[in-house]
């Protein structure tokens, strides 16, 4: 485990000088996670610019946000960007909007989701809404930002969600989008998509070597996120979340705590070499090298590359998954 300590000695290094940290793409820093690491990347007082990509419903009180960042850091530049990010039109449009402004992106940080507990629920373009925003829109952003991404001297992505968590168990390679009858249940979706994100991660990692790719786990954050996912009015839902939020109190990561260690994932050269200096452990990579490939980052910071899992992954649906998703990608890239 990474100690709290180090976690903010390390990002007490960031400064101007030391950081080639100078334009930062959220998506899903409206709240949570996202909106946690934002504010302990703005509170290191860099001059840096960040695109905050959020849907229409958020504007107004991700404004006050703002405002604070501003007050908090005058040097750094938080740009709202406006996008419906589960409807895939809309990632290409906010994509192409970066494009036309930016030059390059240092850091793409990819938090939209939650755990789908209820009755299946599908975009205007007809996709799962929970595997929009946790697989299709996240890699469309990636892919989308690939040139501005490897236009960075130490770029790196970020995707939270349940890196090390892989298994072979609960997945479904022969319906991706689990659309038979049946196949839609929250213990195969989540697992489902964990595995989605890790065996597309892993490809792109490893066909661009210069960019440092994570799969990041957070753990219990207090974040309300539990309760997002349930049908409207559903007194199970109602009494899970507030058992987990209990449970998460008691053991789970403050506010601060998950932005600091976010921020160390986003910027520590534990993760492929470059980035603040670290003398601990160098994290590993899925293919057990120490640069080059995806890391599977738990809470702790420490990397759990799951590689007998992942492997088995690789081999059974990778390229099936590539396939897949390029047909479904397609038209907006
Ligand atoms: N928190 C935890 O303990 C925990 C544990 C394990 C995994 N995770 C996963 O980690 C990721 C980040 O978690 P978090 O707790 O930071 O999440 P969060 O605060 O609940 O939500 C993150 C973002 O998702 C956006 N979002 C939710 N539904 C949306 C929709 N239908 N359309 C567009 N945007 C939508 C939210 O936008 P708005 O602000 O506009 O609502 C917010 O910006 C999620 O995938 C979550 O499932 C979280």
């Amino acid at each position: 485990m990474v100690s709290y300590k180090e976690i903010l000695a390390s990002n007490a290094l960031i400064n101007d000088s030391a950081t080639a940290l100078r334009v930062a793409v959220f998506v899903g820093g409206t709240s949570g996670i996202g909106k946690f690491t934002i504010q302990a990347l703005v509170a290191t007082g860099i001059r840096v610019k960040i695109y905050l990509v959020g849907r229409k419903s958020s504007r107004e009180r991700t404004q006050a946000f703002i405002e604070e960042l501003h007050t908090l850091n005058p040097k750094a530049e938080v740009i709202w960007t406006e996008a419906e990010v589960a409807l895939l039109a809309d990632v290409k449009r906010v994509c192409e909007l970066i494009q036309s402004n930016e030059s390059r992106v240092d850091l793409l940080f990819l938090t939209a989701g939650y755990a789908p507990f209820g009755t299946r629920a599908e975009t205007a373009e007809g996709h799962e809404v929970v595997q929009a925003l946790e697989y299709y829109s996240r890699m469309l952003f990636i892919l989308r930002l690939l040139p501005l991404l490897s236009a960075s001297d130490a770029a790196r992505v970020i995707s939270v969600l349940g890196g090390g968590m892989e298994t072979t168990h609960l997945i479904d390679l022969d319906d991706l989008d689990l659309k038979r009858p049946g196949n839609f249940r929250v213990y195969r979706a989540r697992p489902q998509y964990i595995a989605m994100n890790t065996m597309t991660l892993d490809k792109l990692a490893s066909e661009n070597p210069d960019i440092a790719f994570i799969h990041s786990s957070p753990g219990a954050v207090n974040t309300g996120n539990v309760r997002r996912g349930w049908d409207a009015n559903s007194i199970v839902g109602a009494v899970f979340s507030g058992l987990v939020e209990f449970l998460t109190w008691l053991i789970g990561f403050s506010d601060d705590e998950s932005g600091q260690r976010h921020l160390f994932d986003s910027t520590s050269a534990a993760f492929g070499g470059r980035g603040m200096p670290w003398t601990g452990k160098a994290g590993i990579t899925t293919t057990g090298k120490s640069a080059g490939g995806l890391f599977l980052v738990n809470n702790k910071c420490d990397c759990t590359p799951n590689a007998k899992v992942v492997g088995q992954l690789r081999e059974k649906g990778q390229e099936k998954l590539w396939d897949h998703t390029q047909i479904l990608l397609g038209p907006y890239l």
